[in-house]
């Protein structure tokens, strides 16, 4: 068992780590500062501390007693990080910095965080794994990879035990339907089929259908949010029994395309969800596959929901 400080534990993909840690006979608080977490994320039995990581004393003082945390805390939109980097500067940079430094003054040793495939920008290959050259071509992948870099260092001088998590693209809710708050104003490919599905919106946009893929559409590989969250307890368990530092992909190694996900949504559903094609999205390249190998080998994690199906019915 070990004491947990979920940073962004209110959040979409936090709730369902506190979640699992939770299930895994962990106790947990939460420090979320509410901007995008919701108070209905929370889970009654844990401590919640409503602050902001930009302020460092309450993080030090939030940080006692704690053996780990694991740090969820960002802003995500890659077009906003384009127009105005500075809030992910300080947002995600400079808090991230913050947790750093108040890990080293709270004698927290482990850090397990939420890193992203925008490390990777536009490889040259289909199937990434960790070895692929980390170039981001946007803000917010560049500030994923700075952190993952101060990590480094903060594990070469002060003994800061790390492990980062790559995700690819996360989907999906708890399939108890424990977890109710969604995302406001969602920005991401299966949200957005859905409003059209609940009327929301119109339709949905394509963007590109001229891509060498195998239906002209962009290929993203869709991981559960609920394996995501098994993926963070593991790599926390690892981490206090001796791992060392890591950087480590999640996803299913399998491909999706925008219209495979379309028709995913019409089987679930049973409905028609018009389209319309619209040009290609700069900066979306055409097919992103991970390999999960370092985290099937070194964690022992492996995702269960790999039905895509199984995954869009957990969305509603
Ligand atoms: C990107 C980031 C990911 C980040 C996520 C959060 C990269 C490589 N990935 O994923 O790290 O967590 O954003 O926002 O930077 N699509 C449409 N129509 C739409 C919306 C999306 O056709 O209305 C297509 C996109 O072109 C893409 C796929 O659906 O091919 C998935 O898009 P999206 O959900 O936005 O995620 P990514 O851009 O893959």
């Amino acid at each position: 068992m070990a004491k947990v400080l979920v940073i962004g534990g209110a959040g979409y993909i936090g709730s369902h780590v506190v979640k699992a840690l939770m299930k895994g006979g962990h106790e947990v608080c939460v420090y979320d500062n509410l901007s995008t977490g919701q108070e209905v994320n929370l889970f009654k039995q844990n401590r919640f501390i409503k602050a902001d990581i930009l302020d460092y004393e309450a993080l030090v003082k939030a940080m006692q007693g704690q053996d780990a945390v694991i740090h969820l805390a960002a802003k995500k939109a890659v077009g906003e990080s384009m127009e105005n980097p500075m809030k992910y500067s300080t947002n995600n940079i400079t808090g991230s910095l913050n947790i750093l430094n108040a890990m080293v003054e709270a004698g927290t040793k482990y850090m397990v965080f939420s890193s992203s495939a925008a490390v990777y920008g536009m490889p040259k290959v289909e199937v990434i794994d960790e070895s692929v050259p980390t170039e981001p071509i946007n803000y917010y992948g560049f500030t994923k990879l700075e952190i993952e870099k101060f990590m480094q260092w903060y594990d070469r001088l002060k003994g800061i035990k790390f492990v980062a998590l790559r995700y690819f693209n996360a989907v999906g809710y708890d399939e108890d339907g424990e977890i109710r708050g969604r995302e406001v104003n969602p920005q991401n490919l299966l949200p957005i089929i859905m409003e059209v599905y609940e009327g929301k919106r119109d339709k949905l946009k394509i963007f590109g259908n001229d891509y060498p893929t195998r239906d002209g559409t962009c290929i993203r590989d869709y991981i559960h949010v609920s394996d995501l969250a098994s993926a963070h307890v593991l790599a926390l368990e690892k981490l206090m029994s001796g791992m060392a530092s890591q950087s480590l992909n999640l996803g299913t190694e399998k491909g999706t395309s925008v219209k495979e996900m379309v028709e995913a949504v019409e089987k679930v559903k049973g409905c028609k969800i018009p389209v319309e094609y619209a040009p290609r999205r700069a900066g979306d390249p055409a097919a992103l596959i991970a390999s999960a190998k370092k985290a099937r080998e070194l964690l022992g994690w492996k995702p269960e929901f790999t039905d895509i199906c199984r995954i869009v019915k957990t969305q509603a």
